[in-house]
C-alpha cells in the first residue's frame, strides 16, 4: 500500500511524511532524493547528456530507510549529503525534466513499493507515478516560509546560502517544476491539500497520521 504527499519545493513534505513513517512505523520513500543521486550523475557526467544516460545505466542507485533516516546509495556510496548542496539543488529540476530520468526513477519506486506500507513525498507521485495510492496529500506553504524551512536546512550543514538565494532558487524550481512537459508538479483531483504555512510540524504530522490510520488498521 502507498500514501503519496505532493507539493512544491520547501513546503514540508519531506520531513513530514518522514515524520509519519516514524510514528506509524511504516517505509518512507524521499523520490525526490533519487532524482537528487541521478544529478550527482549528471554533475560526474559533466552535464553531457550522451555520457550522462550511459552511467545511468552502470551505476547503481539504491536507498532504504532506517532509525527515521532515508539513506541513499549511489554504488556502494552514502551519498546521502552530497545530494543536498547549492550545486545539486541548482540542477535537480533540469535532470528531473528528462523523460528518460523520470521513467528511470518511476520504475526503481515501483520496484520498492511492491512489499510493505511505504509513505512517499514527491511532485508527481498522485497524478503519474502513483494514481491509485490508497491516499493523496498536496502540501503548499508560501514562498518565504518554504524558504526559511529549506535555509535552516542548509544553514544547519554549515551552508552560507542567504534567505535570498534560497528564494530564488525555490521559485526557479517552482517553475521548471510546474511547467515543465514530463510530469508536472499538479494537484491530483482526488489529493487532500494541507497548506502549512500556520501550521504547527506536529500539527500537519497528526493530520496525516489520523487520515492513514484506519487504512493501516483494516
Ligand atoms: O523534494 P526535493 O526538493 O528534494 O526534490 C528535488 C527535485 O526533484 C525537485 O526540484 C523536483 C524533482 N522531483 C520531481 O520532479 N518529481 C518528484 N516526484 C520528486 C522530485
Amino acid at each position: 500500500m502507498i500514501v503519496v504527499i505532493d507539493g512544491p519545493a520547501g513546503s514540508g513534505k519531506s520531513s513530514t511524511a518522514r515524520a509519519v513513517a516514524g510514528r506509524l512505523e511504516i517505509q518512507f520513500l524521499d523520490s525526490g532524493a533519487l532524482y537528487r543521486v541521478a544529478t550527482l550523475i549528471y554533475l560526474k557526467a559533466e552535464k553531457n547528456k550522451e555520457l550522462f544516460f550511459e552511467l545511468l545505466k552502470e551505476n547503481k542507485i539504491s536507498f532504504h530507510f532506517q532509525d527515521g533516516t532515508f539513506i541513499v546509495y549511489l554504488n556502494d556510496t552514502n551519498v546521502s549529503d552530497e545530494i543536498r548542496t547549492m550545486e545539486v539543488s541548482e540542477h535537480v529540476s533540469e535532470v528531473a525534466a528528462m523523460p528518460e530520468v523520470r521513467s528511470y526513477v518511476n520504475i526503481l519506486m515501483h520496484k520498492a513499493v511492491e512489499k510493505n506500507v511505504y509513505v512517499a513525498d514527491g511532485r508527481d507521485l498522485g497524478t503519474a507515478v502513483f494514481p491509485d495510492a490508497a491516499l493523496k496529500f498536496f502540501m503548499v506553504a508560501d514562498l518565504e516560509t518554504r524558504a526559511q524551512r529549506r535555509l535552516a536546512e542548509l544553514q544547519a550543514k554549515g551552508s552560507t546560502a542567504s534567505l535570498e538565494e534560497v528564494m530564488k532558487n525555490i521559485a526557479a524550481r517552482d517553475e521548471i517544476d510546474s511547467s515543465r512537459s514530463a510530469d508536472p508538479l499538479k494537484q491530483a483531483d482526488d489529493a487532500i491539500e494541507i497548506d502549512t504555512s500556520a501550521l504547527s510540524f506536529e500539527e500537519q504530522v497528526s493530520i496525516i497520521c489520523d487520515q492513514i490510520k484506519p487504512l493501516i488498521a483494516s
